[in-house]
């Protein structure tokens, strides 16, 4: 590995355009390829970010990337992830890991065998808010944890998946709220899907190893115009955090003082108020452990957690009752 690694992405979508933007503006990384399916589409995506395209897996990994990064619709994570960890290449991976469990398993066997580097872009642990809060709570600011809420939603993503909110969208939150809280012990779900078929909007109450409790309601049948899509709130014994959609804003209050700290973006500080920039910020932390030889600051085991949770809130919803998910 040189002073300057070189990235390759999968995948010339939406999203993946943020990962050819970081590793073609960063300065110690170079964008070595873009792969797509559509010569066209690929070329144009890879040349705006003074790359190559390739719509060949091989040809791509002839230009010897020291990381791939893999950003595909959500329901085709599969096969590539697994034709990529099988070259035994680093690897970050976008949400969700995958769909199904014996899936996940194959995926982190084969890293595993490899010793190979496997992340995954949870990347909403990185905002600035959350960060804060993170601080905030270790700090025991806001006294021992009693409860913690997690709201998100908005317009549907449709997907094949009847679960595709549960298991695409709301994975951030199980991920965010094992990060601030600690473990999830149990879920018990309710769900809807009055509006199109799949299941649209969610409803789950947690139990979390240190004895607090929470609620989750993730929903496609609402809207990212909203205010507060995203809430968050961490309430514990001498006073609670509140993020407000990831990035916008975070509020600290102390138990009986009718007087707040709010930290918001200030006025140049365009970093930490853009949501894509999260993503910046956890490639940060990944190239870090890259280079030193670390594992994954995000690895993609957390990926597997949060799929365990989905599928812990699915048999919940469909056996009327609670379902302990510690150690799953
Ligand atoms: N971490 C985040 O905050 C965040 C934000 C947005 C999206 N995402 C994730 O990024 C991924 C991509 O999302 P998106 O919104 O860009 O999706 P998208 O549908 O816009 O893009 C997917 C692209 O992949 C192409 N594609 C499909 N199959 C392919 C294959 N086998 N090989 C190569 N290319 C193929 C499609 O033609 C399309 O251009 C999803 O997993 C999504 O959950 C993550």
């Amino acid at each position: 590995m040189g002073d300057t690694l070189k990235v390759a992405v999968v995948g010339t979508g939406g999203w993946a355009e943020q990962h050819a933007r970081i590793f073609s503006r960063r300065a110690d990384t170079e964008l070595v390829g873009v792969l797509g399916r559509d010569e066209g589409r690929t070329r144009a995506r890879a040349e705006r970010y003074g790359s190559r395209g390739f719509t060949d897996l091989d040809a791509l990994l002839a230009t010897d990337p020291d990381l791939v990064t893999v950003c595909l619709p959500n329901e085709r994570h599969f096969e590539p992830t697994l034709a990529l960890l099988q070259t035994g290449i680093p690897l970050l991976v976008e949400k969700p890991l995958v769909f199904e469990l014996d899936e996940a398993d194959r995926l982190l066997a084969e890293a595993e065998e490899r010793d190979t580097f496997f992340a995954i872009n949870f990347n909403h642990r990185y905002a600035e808010p959350v960060v804060r809060a993170k601080a905030a709570l270790d700090a025991g600011e806001l006294g021992a944890p009693v409860f913690a809420t997690w709201r998100f939603g908005g317009e549907a993503n449709l997907g094949e998946s009847p679960h595709a909110n549960l298991i695409e969208t709301q994975c951030h939150g199980f991920d965010m709220l094992e990060h601030l809280f600690g473990p999830i012990t149990s879920v018990a779900a309710s769900m809807t899907k009055k509006t199109y078929g799949a299941w649209s909007t969610i409803a789950i109450a947690l139990e979390f190893a240190n004895d607090a409790v929470g609620t989750m309601l993730g929903s496609y049948d609402s809207s990212y115009a909203y205010e507060d899509s995203q809430r968050v709130e961490l309430n514990g014994t001498l006073g609670r955090a509140v993020i407000h959609d990831t990035v916008r804003s975070l509020t600290l209050e102390t138990a009986g003082d009718e007087v707040a700290r709010v930290w918001r973006a200030g006025y140049f500080n365009d970093e930490a108020r853009t949501f894509e920039y999260t993503f910046d910020r956890h490639v940060d932390a990944v190239l870090t452990a890259l280079r030193a030889g670390d594992p994954p600051p995000v690895p993609a085991r957390a990926g597997r957690r949060a799929l365990a949770l989905a599928m812990a809130v699915i048999e919940s919803h469909e056996t009327v009752r609670r379902v302990e998910t510690f150690g799953v």
